[in-house]
């Protein structure tokens, strides 16, 4: 069992109960998926198909584009891969394409763009290797096939396991002349937002 997705659960739930205010990586997937009806999402950092889903559930139709090199186990829970993040995609009714490059996302995000030069995408998610270099190299690896008013997301800025607020920071500065940013820095482990702008 994920110990810490039931916590994360009670806390939403407790959030709901009570009204204050939150939001999270996951909330801001869902509330975007919801405001832009992607028609494609790419994820660097799968996982078990938590923030997947939330694109998947409220855009069923969106082809989803998923990297992962299926570390397991991870934060102490088995990284089981591609065969049942398919099953959970399609529990939450994911009716889109679904494809898995597996591998470290250090090559196989430059091989894909290499293969697919015009491909753009509407949401990008960067939630993998949470090393400072490593995170880095995805954001800069993704952020120009981010498509015109597409959004990418970084996660964990504040996780005190991970130095990843400058990376954000550092990122900012850089690309600044091509996206808007919003962050929550209170919530959870701190998640930033970029709309690439027109
Ligand atoms: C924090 S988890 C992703 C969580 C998921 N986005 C969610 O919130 O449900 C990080 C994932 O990134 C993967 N990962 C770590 N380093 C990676 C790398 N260099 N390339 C690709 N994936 C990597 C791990 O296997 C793990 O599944």
């Amino acid at each position: 069992m994920d110990t810490a997705l039931v916590a994360w659960s009670s806390r939403i739930e407790n959030r709901i109960q009570t009204g204050e205010q939150y939001w999270d990586l996951a909330c801001a997937l869902r509330q975007i998926a919801s405001a832009l009806r992607p028609q494609n999402f790419l994820e660097i950092g799968v996982r078990l198909g938590k923030t997947s889903a939330m694109v998947a559930a409220t855009a069923p139709e969106v082809s989803i584009a998923a990297f992962d090199l299926w570390i397991s186990p991870y934060a102490g829970v088995d990284n089981p891969g591609p065969d049942f993040v398919r099953q959970q995609l399609a529990g939450v009714g994911h009716t889109g394409e679904l494809v898995f490059f597996s591998g470290d996302s250090r090559h196989t995000v430059p091989q894909y763009f290499a293969a697919n030069p015009d491909r753009t995408f509407d949401i990008v998610n960067v939630d993998g290797d949470h090393s400072d270099e490593g995170a880095w190299v995805d954001l800069t690896n993704v952020a120009e096939y981010v498509a015109a008013g597409g959004y990418l997301l970084f996660d964990d800025l504040t996780n005190p396991q991970h130095t990843l607020l400058p990376v954000w920071r550092r990122f900012q500065v850089q690309y600044g002349d091509r996206f808007d940013f919003v962050e929550n820095l209170k919530d959870h482990y701190g998640t930033g937002v970029a709309r690439r702008r027109y």
